[in-house]
């Protein structure tokens, strides 16, 4: 059977869903997302994952007055309560009449969503390759915005190494990866940089920060050189949809032992417990 998506209003099959040419998402790339994950049914974090979507909005400066409510109205008919999957859903500034990239006036907000089965990471359980690459982002790195030209060649020249991800570093300080943020193991403790507009303010760095703190393992949110990075002992990178994963790799030399590391071990046992909703 066709999978039902959410646009402006109605759910149709995936068919016959359809923007036009002149919106500002396909245009410009004027708009921003959120992927959110939703195990059995249950969306995960969803207050946090809200909150964010209204801070990108409020960034880019695009009004939409839907309530959490709203967006749990919206959402819950696309998931299946027998799976794991993830939301995506995309705000853009709308279709204008022509293009001109200054801001259409009259403009209504194009609403988008979808729902997806979320594949078990398998390479997560071994370990992956990861290599350093230049942050050649823009300044608004903190805003969840479609436009992810720089992501995706950094994340596509990474898959062409043979590496899961790029971690991207700027003016000699690690940001985060092209899809993900960055845990680094520094002299034991549990490192990961500050949120500030270079980085995207993961929902799952949040996660790890908070388990780490309610089950006494030491963690810093502070900056990390390049040269911290090549000699942490073990490197995690963390997102919505791979959740935990530990870099065994870096550029050709191995992390650590360079295998998965025991504190990844119960990082990743806690999130499990986690998000199955026994530890919140
Ligand atoms: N991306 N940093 C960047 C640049 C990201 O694109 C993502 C996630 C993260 C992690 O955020 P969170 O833990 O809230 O998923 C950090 C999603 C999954 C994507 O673009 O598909």
């Amino acid at each position: 059977m066709e999978q039902t998506v959410y646009l402006n209003g109605q759910y149709l099959p995936l068919s016959e869903a359809k923007v036009s040419v002149l919106d500002r998402g396909f245009l410009f790339g004027d708009g921003v997302y959120e992927v959110i994950p939703a195990y059995k049914g249950e969306l995960f974090r969803m207050v946090e994952h809200i909150q964010r979507l209204n801070s990108s909005l409020g960034n880019i400066r695009l009004a939409l007055d839907y309530s959490l409510e709203d967006w749990r109205t919206i959402l819950q008919p696309l998931l299946d309560s027998n799976k794991d999957q993830y939301i995506y859903l995309q705000v853009t500034r709308g279709v204008a009449p022509k293009r001109d990239h200054a801001f259409p006036r009259d403009a209504v907000p194009t609403v988008f969503a979808m729902c997806s089965d979320l594949q078990h990471f398998a390479a997560k359980d071994s370990g992956v390759k990861a290599l350093t690459m230049d942050d050649s982002r823009w300044e608004m790195c903190h805003v969840k915005a479609t436009t992810l030209l720089a992501n995706i060649l950094l994340r596509q020249h990474a898959v062409e190494q043979g590496c899961a991800e790029a971690i991207l570093v700027k003016n000699g300080k690690v940001t985060e990866g092209a899809a993900s943020n960055l845990f680094a193991v520094i002299d034991g403790v549990l490192t990961t940089p500050l949120k500030n507009e270079e980085i995207l303010p993961g929902i799952t760095r949040d996660v790890i920060i908070e388990l780490a703190r309610n089950n006494d393992i030491a963690y810093a949110e502070k900056t990390i050189s390049l040269e911290e990075l090549q000699a942490a002992s073990e490197i995690w990178v963390t997102s919505s949809t791979r959740e935990i994963v530990p870099v065994v790799i870096l550029d050709d030399a191995p992390v650590g032992e360079g295998k998965p590391g025991k504190l990844w071990t119960q990082m990743d046992g806690l999130f499990q417990q986690c998000k199955r909703g026994m530890n919140e």
